[in-house]
């Protein structure tokens, strides 16, 4: 038995990414440069295209290429330097050096001659481990200054944001404050800072202008929440602000004295700018937030902490976002006439308030929390290279990395206060880094500049294979608002709507049953995207610290009395807690809760997606069509991929029932799908000349569906290199030069699939290196300021800017995720059929053994009492019961091998291969532990 389990494990035994020593990447200058992106509110990029390269003459700009005013000078010797933002009184710093990793853009800046460097790290942590960190609404701003010449040298550095943050229109009026904290915390000093908010608050409320066509469009900047700017006290370093004083006499009050004044000027409120009425580029009066550090004098020898400053930026909202509700105390009637429940529009709070009860706390917690986000971020970062160097080399891995930040910018998790979301205790969670406690929890995205809605479909599932590689727990909680909204009652049509809310932040559904006409591609989709929640349950990125850490974290406000103070306060989150291994267990109660709606969804493929109708595909600019075969495809993987959530839940009947489906109009399609010449798939039944590239094959493959047979994929590897365009095969043989980045790499991921994607060959296939190619080249050439995804005739995006479908570009890591993923399964299926033959051979030894001597003894005294035994069914009876009552555990330990499913006493569907190993429940015992200190 040891010896065949042991076999097996050979067997199985997966090839995985030979991590090669870290290496630094210093010599890739990205075009666009992240440098606090964090939320939709919340975004500053540098653009270095365009013949832009210098952070110290540049303004960031916000997503959509407005420039924020965030500006920095650096005064040494008494001489003043500009580093950061067009200051022109003053000489441009040199830009000597930019580093880029997934989470972190560090410029280094000199004066001149040099004697004096300036390192500012942007710093917008990446922390896939723990969900928590990765929704807490700042970026990092870490400032060090650094001797160059071996003498030492009197240095001060300042910088400054205004208005523009939180509002493009200049005559906006602006208040402000100062603020500071951290006073309760122990060990280390606390913190200075400046924050701004509009006068006029608006919740909700996204600004709309006029464009060049007399389009009204969102400028998608909200008019609500606050601004904060704020530095990590140090003994060693002197940090005083000024707030709402004008930006020409801060700045020069800086040049002048190294300082400044610690006031915050009264005449408030002020617009954001005021201009000169005779020459509008004359700014009379500009409020600006400015924070400056003295160091001293900097020599050779000055420590490292006496020469640097840690500062965050955060744009914050509290609540967060609208969601429609049925309110079951009332009813109304829907378009269709029918009667419905009343809607209840609720408000949604951040996550981080169920542990933070005030800003302050927050942003005490935050800079605190500066080395565990960066190491966290770092040890993402190498993980990150090395997998995808693995996969596919130097410049594939620049590609993902950079691509990385913008995802999460889409994103926003709340606090889920309503009454399902408390009932989610075991269900939909966050874990709180301070108390190691589960929050209820779920996550919103923004279609970020393509139309603003909310929780689109088709959004989500192109940057799929991120999630899977990196974050699987987010998947359920990015659905979860979707499943609600459509169990509501309060939308009638069957396939699910596109979004759930026509513009961010506001979730309040399409109650008007009005939704964008994709129907087949959003049904597939959500079932594709189901049962990828359900696969993974160990993430790629398990090797990664998964400990939450809280280092020297103390509140008195957030322990209660019979708590212990939490001082050294560490939230060990045991690999049972690692959030990312939560996503298959929340996926699994998740599609248990939503059967129906699924069952629904299917059967509505069923009947739509052999021959779509006049219907739209994700890539909609192509106009619609009927006898689309990307949607034939979508559909038919959307059953196949319902077939198996259903056969893990134990419905076999509708299991095999849509296999069968999916089986059958699979041959349909094949006989109807391709060219006649047999080279390639077409677009649509009906046209001979037309094709397209099928990144909804990569389904397939990613969730290991085996619906197309080889000669599918063989066809098309063969296929696609000879159509390459500029930047690879095109999406659409109408439009020979356009290209949609994230479907590049899914694509690319559908080349020569019996080929090991780590594999040399794999590597130089002519199809892969068709569409990757293509993609790099538009990462090194691209013109737009921000990250676009659509590649037009002249090699640039219009609009398509910023959104998290850059998460596509992880296609490679994603599939090999996922090839792990079963394999673990199948392994783990095997170890338990293993020990269930070996426990019930133990058994069975057990019970002969213990049914002959109990007979013996028996027989013994009943010789003794002179009685002649004919045959004793009742004791043997009880045993044979107690026997199968342990069996009966071991049976459903079979079941959970076979089926991959087991339910708790507690109805709580659990994941077999995530949880339940006796190691894992250890890790889970140590979850938390307090340390006194
Ligand atoms: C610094 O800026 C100049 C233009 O001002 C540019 O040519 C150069 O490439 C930049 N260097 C770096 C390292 O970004
Ligand atoms: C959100 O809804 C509110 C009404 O509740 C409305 O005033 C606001 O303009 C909407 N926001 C956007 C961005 O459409
Ligand atoms: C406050 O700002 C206004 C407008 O810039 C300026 O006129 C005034 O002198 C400032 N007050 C102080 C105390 O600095
Ligand atoms: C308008 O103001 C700008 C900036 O202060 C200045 O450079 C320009 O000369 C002024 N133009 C006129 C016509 O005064
Ligand atoms: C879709 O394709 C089928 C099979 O070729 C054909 O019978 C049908 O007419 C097509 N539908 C449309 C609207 O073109
Ligand atoms: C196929 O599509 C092309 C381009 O749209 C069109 O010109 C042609 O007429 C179509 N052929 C058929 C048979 O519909």
């Amino acid at each position: 038995m040891l010896l065949f389990s042991l076999l097996l494990l050979a067997a199985l035994a997966l090839p995985t990414a030979h991590a090669e020593p870290p290496k630094d990447e210093p010599d890739y200058t990205p075009i666009w440069v992240p440098l606090a992106v964090r939320s939709p509110y919340l975004g500053a990029w540098l653009s270095m295209s365009r013949n832009q390269k210098n952070l110290a003459r540049e303004d960031p700009h916000f997503w959509t290429t407005q420039p924020l005013g965030w500006k920095g000078l650096l005064r040494v010797d008494g001489e003043t330097w500009n580093w950061m933002g067009d200051l022109t009184e003053w000489p441009a710093c040199n830009n000597a050096s930019l580093r880029t990793t997934a989470a972190s853009s560090a410029f280094t800046f000199t004066n001149e001659p040099p004697t004096v460097s300036l390192t500012a790290e942007f710093l917008s942590p990446i922390t896939p481990a723990d969900l928590f960190r990765q929704s807490l609404p700042f970026s990092y701003l870490h400032l060090s200054v650094e001797s160059l010449d071996g003498q030492p040298h009197a240095v001060e550095a300042y910088s400054e944001i205004n208005g523009l943050w939180l509002a493009d229109e200049e005559d906006e009026e602006l208040l402000w404050d100062s603020l500071s904290g951290g006073e309760d915390k122990k060990g280390e000093d606390g913190w200075t800072g400046v924050k701004a908010r509009l006068k006029d608050q608006r919740n909700f409320v996204e600004t709309y202008k006029q464009d060049e066509f007399g389009t009204w469009m969102s400028t998608d900047r909200i008019m609500h929440g606050e601004i904060v700017y704020a530095a990590q006290a140090s003994e060693a370093v002197e940090t005083s602000f000024s707030a709402g004083h004008d930006a020409m006499a801060t700045r020069r009050e800086f040049a002048e004295t190294g300082r400044l004044s610690g006031t915050s000027n009264s005449t408030s409120p002020r617009p954001i700018r005021t201009r000169s009425l005779s020459n509008s580029s004359e700014i009379l009066d500009e409020p600006v937030l400015a924070l400056s550090h003295s160091f001293g004098r900097v020599g050779p020898s000055t420590k490292a902490s006496h020469r640097s400053a840690l500062l965050a930026i955060g744009h914050v909202r509290d609540p967060l976002v609208q969601y429609m509700t049925p309110d079951p105390s009332g009813s109304s009637t829907g378009p269709d006439s029918k009667p419905r429940l009343a809607e209840k529009v609720i408000e949604l709070r951040p996550l981080w308030r169920s542990t933070f009860p005030t800003l302050e706390k927050l942003l005490s917690f935050f800079l605190s929390d500066y080395d565990h986000a960066k190491q966290a971020s770092e040890d993402f970062n190498t993980k990150l290279y090395a997998d995808a160097r693995a996969v596919d080399g130097e410049e594939y891995a620049h590609v993902v990395a950079i691509s990385t930040r913008q995802i999460y910018q889409a994103m926003e998790a709340v606090w889920d206060e309503s009454e399902e979301g408390k009932r989610a205790e075991e269900g939909l969670v966050a874990y709180s880094p301070v108390t190691g406690e589960p929050v209820p929890a779920m996550v919103f995205m923004k279609e970020i500049s393509s139309n603003g809605n909310v929780q689109t479909v088709d959004v989500i599932a192109p940057f799929l294979p991120h999630l899977l590689y990196a974050s699987p727990s987010l998947l359920p909680l990015l659905l979860e608002p979707i499943y609600r909204y459509m169990s509501s009652g309060l939308y009638v049509p069957t396939p699910p709507a596109h979004d759930i809310g026509d513009h961010y932040p506001n979730a309040t559904g399409h109650n008007d049953f009005l939704y964008a006409g994709l129907p087949i591609e959003e049904t597939g989709n959500m079932l594709l995207l189901a049962w990828a929640g359900m696969q993974v349950a160990e993430p790629a990125t398990e090797g990664l610290d998964a400990r939450v850490k809280v280092r020297e974290w103390w509140d008195s406000t957030l322990a209660s009395s019979s708590d212990p103070p939490r001082i050294g306060w560490e939230a060990r989150v045991g690999k049972g807690r690692d959030h990312r291994r939560e996503g298959a267990r929340m996926a699994w109660a998740q599609a248990r809760e939503r059967y129906g709606l699924l069952k629904g969804w299917a059967k509505y493929l069923e009947e739509e997606c052999l021959y779509p109708g006049d219907q739209r595909t994700t890539d909609d600019f192509f106009g619609s069509s009927p006898n689309q075969t990307s949607l034939v495809i979508k559909g038919i993987l959307g059953m196949r991929a319902f077939s198996e959530i259903a056969s893990s839940l134990g419905e076999s009947s509708d299991a095999d029932y849509y296999r069968g489906v999916s089986s059958k109009y699979r041959d349909i399609f094949l006989d109807l799908a391709v060219a006649k010449d047999g080279s390639h798939l077409m677009s649509t039944y009906n046209n001979q000349t037309l094709w397209i590239t099928h990144y909804n094959l990569y389904f397939d493959l990613l969730l290991g569906l085996d619906v197309f047979p080889q000669s599918v994929y063989d066809m098309q590897t063969a296929f696609y290199p000879k159509q390459a365009g500029p930047y690879g095969p095109p999406l659409d043989s109408r439009f020979p030069n356009r290209a949609k980045t994230d479907w590049l790499a899914w694509a690319s991921a559908t080349c020569s699939p019996l080929l090991d994607p780590f594999s040399p060959s794999a590597r130089a296939d002519p199809c892969r290196r068709s569409f990757l190619d293509g993609l790099a080249r538009y990462f090194r050439e691209d013109v737009n300021a921000v990250f676009g995804d659509s590649i037009n005739e002249e090699g640039w995006s219009v609009g398509f800017l910023v959104r998290p479908v850059a998460g596509g570009h992880y296609s490679l890591l994603g599939l090999q995720a996922l090839r792990q993923a079963r394999v673990r399964a199948m392994r783990r299926m095997k170890e338990r059929e293993g020990r269930w033959w070996f426990e019930l051979a133990v058994l069975v030894g057990v019970g002969l053994v213990g049914l002959v001597s109990w007979r013996a003894v028996r027989r013994w005294r009943n010789r003794r009492r002179g009685y002649v035994e004919l045959g004793a069914p009742g004791g043997g009876r009880r045993r044979l019961s107690a026997a199968a009552g342990m069996g009966a555990v071991d049976g459903a330990d079979e079941r959970r091998g076979s089926e991959m499913s087991v339910w708790s006493a507690g109805g709580t569907p659990t994941v077999p291969f995530a949880l339940g190993d006796e190691d894992d429940e250890e890790d889970a015992e140590e979850e938390v532990i307090p340390r006194r200190g």
